[in-house]
């Protein structure tokens, strides 16, 4: 952050929305991924990691024990492909579970390789390779505590002699709100619930299950309500908007997931709208909270620096709904308020009452200043 209490939430890419483990989920890809950063202005808009997720590996580590990528997805390996993403001024992230295998399913009998009982020397591996980022998912965890399988992780993250960020994907399912940001994991971020899908009906149920947390985030330790699926066709452009305004001002990571070498300019701009980007990177840090939920109307404020304050209005359900928040409840004082759309980018002054039609599953987005 501007006052560097520590870091907003972070921002990228990663291709499981997009490919899952398909072929297509390869170094080649990954690589055009990098560029499509640079090329479409996404790095200049502060989207800055690439990571890899499952079934980057191989079936076997070696016989020293070591981890390897998979040589078909991976032959160049995993060091040249960080190096290719650092040259780019990008970061580079890469995927394992606290388990004895990842979460793939089970192929050719069996799975990718887990981390847990081989924390330190994964963490080497990653570091060798410098690697940035660890996602660390949850599946075949042996029913091991996940507090201590995290924890293992994330010390010999730190033992590992480079900064690796370290996000847990451990679906909430041991409230990890209360205790993955917090030392000894110390994590930057948790997933609180169970996988997205690139429909309307998930994506509402993500967003419920995360809003009410916003009392647990704090700088440099956010709710991830998984990550985005904006561009990959399952919703309207309106619910992408939604969406995106949603995760925003939730301070959720901002981390694309669909394959922006084939990303439609309606997706684009979405993912680049600036204004909203603001609300998620603002310096204070702070996520937004629901002051309302009534009638399928959702009402989140967030506070900003220099006192001015983030609101989006939701309308989750499948009729149009009239609009009027009052300025009180939003928690502002009466007053003269100019008050900036931030889809339409355009600015009104008033009192600080939204008003308006909300049609099906949209959003108005607002920054209120006094
Ligand atoms: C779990 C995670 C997903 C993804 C897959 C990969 O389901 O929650 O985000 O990483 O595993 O297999």
């Amino acid at each position: 952050a501007a006052d560097g209490s520590g870091p907003l939430p972070q921002m990228g890419f990663n291709n499981w929305n997009s490919t899952h483990c398909r072929d297509e989920f390869n170094e080649a890809m990954i690589r055009g991924i990098a560029d499509k950063f640079v090329s479409l202005g996404l790095k200049d808009a502060g989207y800055q990691y690439v990571n890899i997720d499952d079934c980057w590996a191989n079936w076997q580590r070696d016989k020293d024990g070591h981890l390897q990528p998979n040589p078909k997805r991976f032959p160049s390996g995993i060091k040249a492909l960080a190096a290719y993403i650092h040259s780019k001024g990008l970061k580079f992230g890469l995927y394992s579970s606290a388990g004895t295998s990842t979460c793939e399913p089970l192929q050719e009998n069996r799975g990718f390789p887990g981390g847990l009982g081989h924390e330190k020397d994964d963490a080497a591996s990653f570091a060798a390779w410098d690697v940035d980022y660890l996602k660390y998912d949850n599946c075949n965890n042996q029913k091991i505590e996940a507090t201590q399988r995290y924890a293992a992780m994330a010390e010999a993250l730190r033992g590992s002699g480079r900064t690796i960020f370290f996000s847990v994907c451990e679906w909430g399912e041991n409230k990890p709100w209360l205790w993955a940001g917090k030392p000894p994991i110390d994590a930057g971020s948790w997933r609180t619930t169970g996988d997205i899908s690139d429909n309307y009906a998930s994506m509402l149920k993500i967003f419920k299950q995360n809003v009410v947390l916003d009392g647990y985030a704090s700088m440099g330790h956010w709710n991830d309500p998984d990550m985005l699926e904006v561009g990959n066709g399952g919703m309207t452009d309106v619910e992408y908007r939604s969406h995106f305004s949603l995760w925003s001002i939730m301070n959720a990571p901002l981390l694309i997931g669909t394959d922006l070498r084939k990303i439609k300019p309606d997706a684009l701009k979405i993912l680049l709208n600036k204004d909203v980007i603001a609300v998620n990177q603002d310096p204070l840090g702070v996520q937004g909270k629901q002051v309302s939920d009534a009638g399928g109307v959702h009402v989140i404020v967030k506070p900003l620096q220099g006192g001015s304050h983030a609101v989006v209005v939701f309308n989750e359900t499948d009729a149009a709904k009239d609009i009027d928040v009052s300025p009180a409840q939003l928690g502002l004082s009466p007053g003269r308020y100019t008050l900036r759309d931030l889809w339409a980018h355009t600015d009104r002054q008033g009192d600080g009452t939204i008003k308006g039609s909300l049609a099906p599953h949209a959003t108005m987005m607002y920054r209120v200043s006094p």
